[in-house]
């Protein structure tokens, strides 16, 4: 059995300043990474950390780093990233921030407003380009059309142990819900698992994850 010391877990969502009051974000409530983590303490994990946007799940005795942008979230792994066993990404990470956030809260002059938008880096990228000997990096993946074959590309291009693949659809659409349908993408196998709920299906990805370091 894999001897994990030190993980980190992404979490919520990020939320990107328009100006002083303001903000684009998205849906993401926290959920995924509250029960990876409770999981995690549950196995003994001793160093747990726990890199969050906003949300009203925060995980009890786990060192919870606070942020907002995704840029914040970045320098955070940066800093944790090299010593971690495990790192994974559940953050909704903004992919398009404002280039340029107004320093004064914008006023209603105008009939309409154009916000220019700039790319966001893709951090699991950047985490499995920087990735340790024996590492092992886990990343979400929500798709709606040829699954598997995106899928099986973005394994590949940020260089993940393990993809948990959403199938977004009307009867399972991932954000802010309960129960999740999802399936396991590795260099091996595709496995569907059966739709459960986000605590059951925490304590199946950290068995896989203990799997794939074994
Ligand atoms: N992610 C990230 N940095 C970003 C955007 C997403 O690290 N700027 C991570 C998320 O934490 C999650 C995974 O990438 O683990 C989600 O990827 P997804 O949004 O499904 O796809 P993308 O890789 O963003 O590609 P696309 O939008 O083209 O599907």
């Amino acid at each position: 059995m894999a001897n994990f010391k030190k993980v980190i877990i992404t979490s919520g969502p990020t939320i990107e300043p328009i100006d002083p009051i303001r903000f684009i974000s998205n849906r993401s409530s926290g959920k995924s990474g509250f029960h990876l983590s409770s999981e995690a303490k549950k196995r003994g994990i001793p160093r747990i950390i726990y890199i969050t946007g906003p949300s009203r799940y925060i995980p009890p005795d786990v060192e919870v780093v606070p942020i907002e942008t995704a840029l914040e979230m970045r320098y955070q792994l940066q800093k944790q990233a090299a010593q971690a066993d495990v790192i994974l990404m559940a953050a909704a990470v903004g992919d398009y921030r404002i280039d340029r956030c107004y320093p004064e809260k914008i006023k209603k002059t105008k009939d309409t407003l154009t916000l220019q938008l700039v790319k966001n880096p893709d951090l699991l990228f950047e985490l499995g380009r920087s990735k340790k000997e024996g590492q092992i990096l886990v990343g979400y993946a929500a798709e709606t059309e040829d699954i598997f074959e995106h899928a099986k590309q973005k394994l590949e291009k940020k260089n993940l142990d393990l993809l948990i693949l959403n199938k977004i659809s009307a009867e399972n659409p991932a954000f802010s819900v309960d129960e999740n349908q999802v399936y396991f993408v590795t260099k091996e196998v595709i496995r569907g698992l059966p739709k459960m709920d986000k605590a059951d299906l925490a304590a199946h990805i950290w068995d896989e994850i203990y799997k794939i370091a074994n």
